[in-house]
């Protein structure tokens, strides 16, 4: 198992340590644009091998080459909004890198899983995959894992409880119009709204779709990091193991929710194949509003931006 993380800054870097740690490949390969950073990263990370007992083999570089016949390819590399920096500009510019970056995997693995990170997410994800060409069940979007992360760490703050029998879906965009589902979430089989009134969940479900911004908020120069590297990772088990885990995953929508020729978060079955099967539940109609609507808000980015490259 070879798996290569493009863009060796906060994600990337904590992603990578992370899948060393958890021996989830052979060989981690680390790539950025800037000099010496993948490499320097790299290096310090291998060498906390023979503390922690890994034999994952990490190794820097900024030459595509080496990520050559990578079974997995976890892109992280992107520009954060910058002040004076319009929606459209950072839209424009992240593109630009992801299609560069996908460009030059797709040189030297034949057939990769790409897990995408870099936002916003659900454009990036859905231009990976035109650029790669590779099946759709193949390109992947992190962002449910994330926020239905965050919704649980709120809820078991407010309840006072582990996070351990949390479970907690969210679905759609990720940004301000991603939809929690409430009637999904449940602690040990309990339903959240029986434990919980109506005005206090609510409060949750809002600071859930928030959860990017308050980091932000607090570190000022950029945005989370620890939390998005462990979902990422956690993904990569999933499919590294075969584990057919049942996560919510950027995945890429052909009429399911009513929803056609999108990316857009909606629970999957995640395992050595990529998504081996999205899952189109029940939902209550304001809840399937508000998914097609985020939707639609996804959709008129990938136009707006086809009308920009045009
Ligand atoms: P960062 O600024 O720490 O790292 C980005 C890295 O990308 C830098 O090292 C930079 O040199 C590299 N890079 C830029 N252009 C490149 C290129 N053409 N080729 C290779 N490397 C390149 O940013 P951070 O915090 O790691 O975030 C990365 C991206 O992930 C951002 O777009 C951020 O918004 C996104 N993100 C998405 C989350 C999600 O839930 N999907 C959660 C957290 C971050
Ligand atoms: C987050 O949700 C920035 O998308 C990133 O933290």
């Amino acid at each position: 198992m070879k798996i290569t993380v493009i863009g060796a800054g906060n994600v990337g870097a904590s992603a990578a340590l992370r899948i060393a740690e958890k021996q989830l490949a052979n060989q981690v390969v680390l790539i950025d644009i800037v000099e010496g950073i993948p490499q320097g990263k790299a290096l310090d990370m291998y060498e906390a091998g023979p503390v922690d007992l890994f034999d994952t083999r990490v190794f820097g570089s900024n030459d595509y080459k080496d990520s050559a016949n990578s079974d997995i390819i976890l892109i992280t590399a992107g520009l954060a909004r910058k002040p004076g920096m319009s929606r459209e500009d950072l839209l424009m510019k992240n593109t630009v890198i992801v299609r560069d970056v996908t460009t030059q995997v797709m040189k030297y693995s034949s057939n990769p899983i790409i897990i995408m990170v870099s936002n916003p997410l659900d454009v990036m994800t859905y231009f990976a995959q035109a650029t790669s060409a590779l099946p759709k069940e193949r390109v992947i979007g992190m962002a449910g894992v994330l926020d239905a992360a965050r919704f649980k760490c709120f809820i078991a703050e407010a309840l006072d409880i582990s996070i351990q029998d949390i479970n907690a879906l969210v679905l759609g965009g990720h940004g301000d119009s991603m939809v929690p589902i409430v009637e999904y979430t449940n602690i040990g089989g309990i339903p959240l709204n029986q434990l919980m009134p109506r005005e206090k969940i609510d409060a949750l479900v809002e600071r859930t779709r928030n959860g990017g911004i308050e980091i932000v908020n607090h570190l000022k120069t950029g945005s989370a990091y620890y939390a998005p590297a462990a979902s990422a990772v956690d993904m990569i088990e999933s499919i590294v193991r075969d584990r057919k885990r049942i996560i919510p995953c950027t995945a890429y929508l052909d009429g399911q929710y009513g929803i056609s020729d999108i990316y857009c978060g909606v629970p999957v079955k995640l395992g050595k194949n990529g998504i081996e099967q999205i899952f189109e539940i029940d939902l209550a109609p304001a809840e399937l509003e508000a998914l097609r609507h985020s939707a639609t808000l996804v959709k008129q980015s990938c136009s707006d931006l086809e009308k920009l490259l045009a």
